[in-house]
């Protein structure tokens, strides 16, 4: 899809079941609730095919919901074109940005990680909550939340 007259983000992890649809529906959250006219997009996708199709894990759905927040994304897989269309990718650890970087040499998107909106006291890398427990989704939540604001002062600067 195009993404004319408006600023694009992606946020990208491995099977975006979990991290990545998280980041789409807390930011869209967030940015409605300061300005409803807005036209910025925003989408997620997974280095992984493997969950094509599906909904977010209901993990990560109810504790969004507890937010506030509903998840309706279906898991898709990035594709290059994706590099060339949204304006900003935000990975959400550091594997999920070197496979990104490893399909094409040229991005017009530019790359960031979710650490690189948050203070050093937080880690470079957003956890994979897949195989854990239910804090590690809530700590994925927390990080999220805490991203939101300097991602959306970076769009509006
Ligand atoms: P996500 O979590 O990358 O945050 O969506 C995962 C979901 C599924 C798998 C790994 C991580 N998986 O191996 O199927």
């Amino acid at each position: 899809m195009p993404h004319a007259n408006s600023f694009s983000i992606l946020f990208v992890c491995l099977g975006n079941i979990c991290r990545s649809p998280a980041g789409e529906g807390m930011l869209q959250h967030s940015i409605d609730a300061l300005e409803p006219q807005n036209r910025i997009e925003i989408d997620s996708a997974g280095t992984i095919g493997f969950h094509t199709g599906k909904p977010a894990d209901h993990r990560m759905r109810s504790a969004a919901l507890n937010r506030g927040v509903q998840l309706l994304s279906r898991s898709r897989k990035i594709t290059i074109e994706d590099l060339h269309s949204f304006d900003l990718v935000i990975a959400m650890d550091r594997e999920n940005l070197a496979d990104i970087q490893r399909m094409t040499p040229e991005p017009t998107a530019e790359l960031k990680l979710l650490s690189d909106f948050l203070g050093d006291d937080w880690p470079s890398d957003v956890p994979d909550p897949y195989y854990g427990g239910d804090e590690g989704f809530e700590y994925v939540l927390d990080m999220i939340e805490a991203a939101c604001p300097s991602i959306i002062n970076s769009i509006s600067a």
